[in-house]
């Protein structure tokens, strides 16, 4: 049952990566950030709180996502571990997420850090279109869709999103700074961080990804 914790900057590649690790590893791919926008299409009250932070580029408040996780960890298909992709992103997340998983006889096994410089993330969330379908996101420079506005997989309309906007870009990047790379050093401290260089092209990026989650799940 691999826990793998996906840390890195907005734009890093979280996304991109991590449902092709999740199957590599036979294991759910839960984005808190997909979530949140889940639950703002379909109109619940949690969509519409989570919004008014995400417009802002503020992290949505600890307890509504600590519970929002473990709601979904509990599925069944979540049965044999999950690729944990923009969460925890603050040191209370993840403390709630070590008990959590003790209870259950679990822990993270490893957290893996995908690094970008910031001018490539700038470039990279000022050129992201995501599929309305599945989520898949292209990019306009580094990997555009074959028919412009639409997706390749299945069709669907391409969009983008309000938190790509430069002002609130420039307020994610500090509220990552500020609340989230703490968390490198407490997962370093554990002997659980592996740092994976983010820039360079996709699949190459993809085999050190599953290398650094696979030898940590054989172990
Ligand atoms: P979330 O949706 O998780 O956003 P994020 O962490 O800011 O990350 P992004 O989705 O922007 O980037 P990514 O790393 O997934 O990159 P991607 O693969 O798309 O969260 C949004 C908001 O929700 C937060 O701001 C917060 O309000 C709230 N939230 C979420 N989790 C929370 C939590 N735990 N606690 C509290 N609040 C929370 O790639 C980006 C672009 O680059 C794409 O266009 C892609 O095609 C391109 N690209 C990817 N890889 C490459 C490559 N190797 N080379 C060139 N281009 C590439
Ligand atoms: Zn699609």
């Amino acid at each position: 049952m691999p826990y793998v914790v996906l840390l890195g900057p907005p734009g890093s590649g979280k996304g991109t990566q991590a449902g092709a690790l999740a199957q590599a590893l036979g294991a759910l791919h839960l984005s808190t950030g997909d979530l949140f926008r889940e639950n703002l299409s379909q109109g619940t009250e949690l969509g519409q709180l989570a919004k008014s932070y995400m417009d802002r580029g503020a992290y949505v408040p600890d307890d509504v996502t600590v519970a929002m996780v473990f709601d979904r960890l509990r599925k069944p298909d979540a049965a044999n571990g999950a690729v944990l992709d923009g969460f925890p992103r603050t040191l209370p997340q993840a403390e709630a997420l070590d008990r959590g998983l003790a209870e259950r006889g679990a822990q993270v096994d490893r957290a893996i850090l995908l690094n970008v410089p910031d001018e490539e993330l700038i470039r990279r969330l000022s050129g992201r279109w995501l599929c309305r379908v599945c989520g898949t996101p292209y990019n306009l420079t580094s990997s555009p869709p074959k028919q412009p506005g639409i997706c390749d997989r299945d069709g669907g309309v391409l969009y983008q999103r309000d938190d790509d906007k430069p002002e609130v870009v420039r307020t994610r990047l500090e509220v990552y700074r500020d609340q989230t790379l703490p968390l490198v050093e407490y997962y370093r401290r554990q002997g659980k961080l592996v740092e994976v260089n983010g820039a360079g092209d996709i699949a190459t990026i993809q085999r050190h990804l599953v290398a650094a989650a696979t030898e940590a799940a054989a172990r």
